[in-house]
């Protein structure tokens, strides 16, 4: 049998992180190799996960782990203040990105784009790792070309840090390369309570966040003309949604050079 990819996750106590180490120690060709949180630092990552130990001790560096270990890919799943500067780290020191955590600016993007070439390493980031996600986004691209108007909703739980969501993000970036301007033809609005029509995209895509407990990932997009209005929608109701994106991006960064946003590009 070929040799097996090593796999670190930073952010590894998280709620995203934990669905990882359990999807990746679940792979016969993939074995865990690093473990990174500021949580838990020195417990074996086992206990955090599965009651029970693997050999694998949490450490709150990720820089020391990608010098001291011989990691082949670094997932992250922290959060948006440090998913730049954790994704740029990892291309420094040699190990492909496998990015879940949002909020990247398209200028850092460009720019870890533009580090990966230079470093000649796969490299993935994905807004939104849910295949059936990723259909959402692609149907909505694929309505805009016929609904000159539609708004975005998008739904998380509470304790999700930046609004509106990367999916919402780039969503509206899919539907904008099918339409440029949306919503031309409304009313000119006078809001009388500030941020009641949400976030405006470049495009005029109307963006709102929900935040409620209970809640995991999940967004509709509206589309509305004369007389009609269609509707796509998805939910991810359980982590385990984003885990087969997740491995396929492993093994996708592990197996091939250059830089890749967003999974369609890989389905
Ligand atoms: N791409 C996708 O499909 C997808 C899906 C769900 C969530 N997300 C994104 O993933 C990110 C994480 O989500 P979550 O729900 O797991 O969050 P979380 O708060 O449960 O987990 C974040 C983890 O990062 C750790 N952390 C914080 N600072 C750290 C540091 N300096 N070094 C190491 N670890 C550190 C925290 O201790 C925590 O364990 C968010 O940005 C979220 O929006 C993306």
């Amino acid at each position: 049998m070929s040799e097996k990819i090593k796999v670190g996750v930073s952010g590894a106590c998280g709620k995203m992180g934990q669905a990882v180490i359990k999807a990746v120690q679940a792979e016969a060709d993939m074995e865990l190799v690093a473990a990174i949180d500021i949580a838990y630092c020195g417990k074996d990552i086992g206990e955090i996960t599965n009651n029970t130990t693997c050999g694998v001790i949490i450490e709150n560096s990720l820089e020391k782990a990608l010098q001291e270990k011989q990691i082949d890919v670094m997932v992250d799943f922290t959060n948006p203040d440090l998913v730049y500067k954790n994704t740029k780290l990892i291309l420094e020191n040699n190990c492909r990105p496998v990015i879940g955590t949002t909020g990247l600016v398209p200028e850092e993007i460009k720019e870890l784009e533009n580090l990966s070439v230079q470093k000649n390493l796969g490299c993935l980031i994905a807004p939104n790792f849910a295949v059936g996600a990723v259909l959402m986004m692609m149907f909505s691209q694929k309505a805009s070309k016929y609904f000159s108007n539609a708004e975005i909703i998008e739904l998380h739980h509470n304790k999700k840090k930046d609004a509106p969501s990367g999916t919402a993000i780039k969503t509206a970036e899919l539907m904008t390369q099918e339409r440029k301007a949306f919503g031309q033809d409304n009313c000119v609005e006078v809001e009388t309570l500030k941020g009641s029509r949400g976030g405006i995209s470049e495009a005029n895509i109307h963006i709102h966040s929900v935040r409620l407990p209970g809640f995991v990932a999940h967004q509709e997009v509206i589309f509305g003309a004369p007389g009609q209005a269609l509707t796509v929608r998805h939910d991810s109701f359980d982590r385990i949604s984003f885990m087969p994106g997740v491995i396929l991006s492993i093994r996708q960064v592990m197996a091939n050079k250059g830089f890749i946003y967003g999974l369609e590009s890989i389905l």
